[in-house]
C-alpha cells in the first residue's frame, strides 16, 4: 500500500520476460512508437500532444521538463506545498534559472488568489509548475483553477501528475496542461524505469532554439531524436518497456472510468477502517486525492511506526511513513493492482493490532 512502485499485475510482470532484443531492431522501434503515443491517449492529447520518454524515475522526467522548456530570459513560479514541490525547486536552483516560490505549509491547500497576485505583480512569470497530486500528504491540487490562472496570465503549465496520472481521468482537450509529467510505475501499473512528458507540440517546438542547459535529459533533443529516427536516443530500458506496453493495455480494457472507480472503492474502504479505529486524517475530504491518504499518528506510546510497518510486513502489507507534512502522519495509498478486499486485510489488521497493543488516539 505504498504509492509507488505501486503493484502490478502478474501479466505485466510476465510482459518483463522477453527474449533478448537490440533496441535499435525495427521490432523495438514500433513498440516505442505505439508505448508513446498509448501514454498520451491516457489523457487524450493525440490531437495536441506527443510523450517523450526517458529512461530514469519519475524525478527524470520532472528534472527534464523543468530544465528544458524556460527560456534563458523566462522565469518559473513554482508551488510548493509538499515534498515534490519543492524537489521542483531544488531541479531549478540547481540549474540556476530564475524563479519564485510560493510556499506554504505541507499540508496548507493553495490560495488561488494570492497565487494570481504574484501574477499580476510579477510581468516577468513565463511559466508555472506545480504538482497536481501531492503525494507527501494526499492533496489534490486545484488543477483546473491553476490552469485558469496560467490562461489568463499567458504562463506555460509543468503539471507534475506523477501519482495521478491514470489514476485520476485527465482530459487534455479540456485542462489544456502544456507539459504533463508521469512515470511508469504509479498509477498506469507498470515498473519502475521510465518517465515521461505530455509536450503540447506547439510549445514543445518553441523550445527547440533555445540553448540546451544539458544533454541526456533534454526535452527537445529526446523528442527530435525520436521523431528522426523512431529510436530512443540513449540506451533504453527494454523491458520496462514492454511491461509499460502490456500495463497501458490493460489500463485501456480496465477504461479509466473503471480504474479510478476501483481506486475509489477502496479509498472508501480505507475511510472507514480508520474511522473504526478512531484515527484522524491529516487533510479534509474535500482535498483528498481519493489515491493516498495521510493519517496522522496517534499520541499513544504504545504506538511505533516501525513496530507497526514491521507487523504489517509480516502480514504481507506494505505500509508509507509520512513525508515531512505539517503534522506527523503514515500514508496509505490506494493504487496499484489492488482492489477493496485488500483494504478490507488491511482494516482487519489494523484494528487487530490497535487492540492488542491498546493504542488509543484519546
Ligand atoms: C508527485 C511526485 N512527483 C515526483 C516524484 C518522484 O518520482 P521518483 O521517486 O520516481 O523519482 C514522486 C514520487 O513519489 C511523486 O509522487
Amino acid at each position: 500500500l505504498n504509492p509507488g512502485p505501486a503493484t502490478t499485475t502478474d501479466s505485466v510482470k510476465q510482459a518483463l520476460m522477453v527474449p533478448d532484443i537490440c533496441p535499435r531492431e525495427q521490432e523495438f522501434g514500433d513498440l516505442t512508437q505505439s508505448v508513446l503515443k498509448k501514454v498520451v491517449q491516457v489523457v487524450n492529447g493525440n490531437l495536441t500532444h506527443s510523450a517523450v520518454i526517458f529512461a530514469g524515475s519519475g524525478t527524470a522526467g520532472v528534472e527534464a521538463a523543468l530544465s528544458s522548456v524556460v527560456a534563458q530570459d523566462g522565469k518559473i513560479l513554482i508551488l510548493d506545498n509538499g515534498a515534490y514541490g519543492k524537489r521542483a525547486e531544488t531541479i531549478i536552483q540547481a540549474y540556476g534559472i530564475p524563479h519564485r516560490t510560493y510556499r506554504i505549509g505541507w499540508g496548507e491547500y493553495p490560495d488561488v488568489a494570492e497565487i494570481e497576485s504574484i501574477f499580476q505583480q510579477d510581468r516577468e512569470l513565463t511559466h508555472f509548475a506545480f504538482v497536481h497530486h501531492e503525494t507527501t500528504t494526499g492533496m489534490l491540487n486545484p488543477l483546473p483553477e491553476l490552469l485558469e490562472l496560467c490562461q489568463k496570465y499567458e504562463v506555460d503549465s509543468i503539471v507534475d501528475a506523477m501519482s495521478s496520472y491514470a489514476g485520476l481521468p485527465i482530459d487534455l482537450q479540456e485542462l489544456p496542461i502544456d507539459y504533463l509529467i508521469s512515470s511508469s510505475n504509479k498509477c498506469i501499473q507498470g515498473m519502475a524505469g521510465t518517465s515521461f512528458v505530455i509536450a503540447n507540440n506547439e510549445k514543445l517546438a518553441k523550445t527547440a532554439k533555445f540553448p540546451a542547459r544539458n544533454l541526456y535529459l533534454n526535452l527537445w533533443g529526446n523528442h527530435s531524436y525520436i521523431e528522426k529516427t523512431g529510436q530512443f536516443q540513449f540506451t533504453p530500458p527494454v523491458q520496462i518497456v514492454y511491461a509499460l506496453n502490456a500495463a497501458l493495455d490493460e489500463f485501456f480494457v480496465e477504461t479509466q472510468a473503471g480504474r479510478t472507480a476501483r481506486y475509489f472503492k477502496a479509498y472508501e474502504t480505507l475511510l472507514d477502517g480508520i474511522d473504526k479505529v478512531g484515527l484522524e486524517l491529516l487533510l479534509p475530504k474535500s482535498q483528498h486525492s481519493k489515491l493516498l491518504t495521510a493519517i496522522v499518528e496517534p499520541q499513544s506510546p504504545n504506538y511505533d511506526f516501525m513496530e507497526m510497518h514491521d507487523y504489517f510486513y509480516e502480514n504481507d502489507i506494505t505500509i508509507y511513513p509520512g513525508k515531512g507534512a505539517k503534522q506527523d502522519t503514515f500514508r496509505i495509498a490506494n493504487i496499484g493492482a489492488i482492489d477493496y478486499r485488500d483494504m478490507l486485510l488491511f482494516n482487519e489488521k489494523l484494528l487487530q493490532y490497535f487492540e492488542d497493543r491498546k493504542i488509543s488516539n484519546s
